[in-house]
């Protein structure tokens, strides 16, 4: 029986994202800046990891609750050991319409088959410049981008629906604008670009490295014919638009220019089992000592029910109103 919640600002509970690891194969300086995510950093601990056991408990908890889609994410959810088997177990739980991984690519083409048989329904993969040198430096391992490429085309190979998010900084990738939307047309992929966003504490944001919505469109107007497309749900964070004479899409994510929180009805999990109302939020609520403490079931739902109906997040709306410290992105889940 669906026992719905609802917070203060009337949002719903829909959507569960799922950080299965803080470590990244990448150090993207708009994520990970290398001098702060050094060899020396301190990732979790194995043992603090939410065991997939608990992770499908969760689930179960959630979905009566409202939650239908689930979004695997890290860090990279691809470092994860055997995170097919994971998938595997939550597409068997009733009530799970939609399970998506956000991956950065470079491992996903010996993945494709796997993740797809599992059951995963489709893939969103970051890539932010197709330009080799701008590529490396923004991925700051100097990972290849075919590798990237190739990892799409073969989930793609294996069924599996692919979107392409890239994240447009000035000054060092808004000259891919055109590129990445040429080749995403003619691979036959969605692609959607992200302004950058101020979360965490490292990554020295500041509005002038922020393109715009508006301005990412008049470039993209210079060169493609696009009509506006309808949100194919609420509560969709992208605008999308697309091309006149063909079926893919291009769509842009303006938390900083246009912000959506008042249709937010995502919920955050890090991979040690906090619950996080905002991709802002200072600090999660622990629900993993709750899970780990023997605790009857109706004492979960009951934790959880109570952080949702208490949240009043709209860091977005708020932005530069509001002063406080930040979780990382690569930690709470993108
Ligand atoms: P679809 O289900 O495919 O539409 O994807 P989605 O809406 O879950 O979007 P996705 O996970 O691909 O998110 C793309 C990016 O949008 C994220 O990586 C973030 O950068 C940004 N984003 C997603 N959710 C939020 C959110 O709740 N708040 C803010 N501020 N940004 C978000
Ligand atoms: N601003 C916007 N998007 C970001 N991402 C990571 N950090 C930021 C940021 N500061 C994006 C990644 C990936 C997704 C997980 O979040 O590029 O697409
Ligand atoms: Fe890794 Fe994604 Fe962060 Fe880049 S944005 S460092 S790929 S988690
Ligand atoms: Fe949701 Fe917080 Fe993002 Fe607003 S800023 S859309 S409340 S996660």
């Amino acid at each position: 029986m669906k026992m719905e919640v609802k917070d203060k600002l009337g949002r719903g509970l829909r959507d569960l994202r799922i950080s299965v690891t803080d470590k990244c194969n990448f150090r993207c300086r708009y994520c990970m800046p290398a001098e702060v995510f050094g060899p020396g950093y301190a990732f979790l601990p194995k043992g603090e990891l939410l065991s997939f056991e608990e992770i499908i408990r969760l689930v179960r908890i959630t979905v009566p609750m409202g939650v239908g889609k689930i979004r695997l994410t890290g860090g990279e959810p691809l470092l994860r050991r055997g995170i097919a088997d994971l998938i595997a177990m939550i597409s068997a739980i009733e009530g799970v319409e939609d399970i998506a991984m956000t991956t950065n690519g470079v491992l996903l083409a010996h993945h494709s088959e796997e993740l797809a048989l599992a059951g995963l329904n489709r893939v969103t993969v970051s890539l932010d410049a197709l330009d080799p040198v701008i590529f490396g430096k923004m991925n700051g391992t100097g990972a290849k981008v075919e590798r990237v490429v190739s990892g799409i085309m073969t989930a793609k190979t294996f069924g599996l629906p692919v979107k392409v998010n890239a994240v447009i900084q000035r000054g060092v990738n808004e000259g891919e604008i055109l590129p990445l939307a040429r080749w995403a047309k003619n691979a036959g992929v969605d692609l959607r670009f992200i302004e950058y966003m101020d979360v965490g504490e490292t990554n020295g944001w500041d509005m002038s490295q922020v393109v715009t919505g508006a301005e990412i469109m008049e470039i993209l107007s210079t060169e493609f014919q696009l009509s506006p497309r309808a949100a194919a749900y609420r509560g969709e964070v992208a605008v999308n638009w697309q091309h006149d004479n063909s079926t893919e899409e291009i769509g842009l994510i303006q938390s900083v220019s246009a912000p959506f929180c008042s249709d937010c009805q995502r919920m955050r999990l890090s991979a040690d089992g906090k619950l996080f109302t905002c991709l802002f939020a200072a600090e999660g609520h622990d629900i993993r000592s709750i899970l780990r403490s023997d605790q009857p079931q109706e004492t979960i739902t009951r934790a959880i029910r109570d952080i949702w109906t208490s949240r009043e997040d709209r860091y977005s709306e708020l932005r530069g109103k509001v002063a406080m410290k930040k979780a990382e992105m690569s930690y709470l889940g993108g």
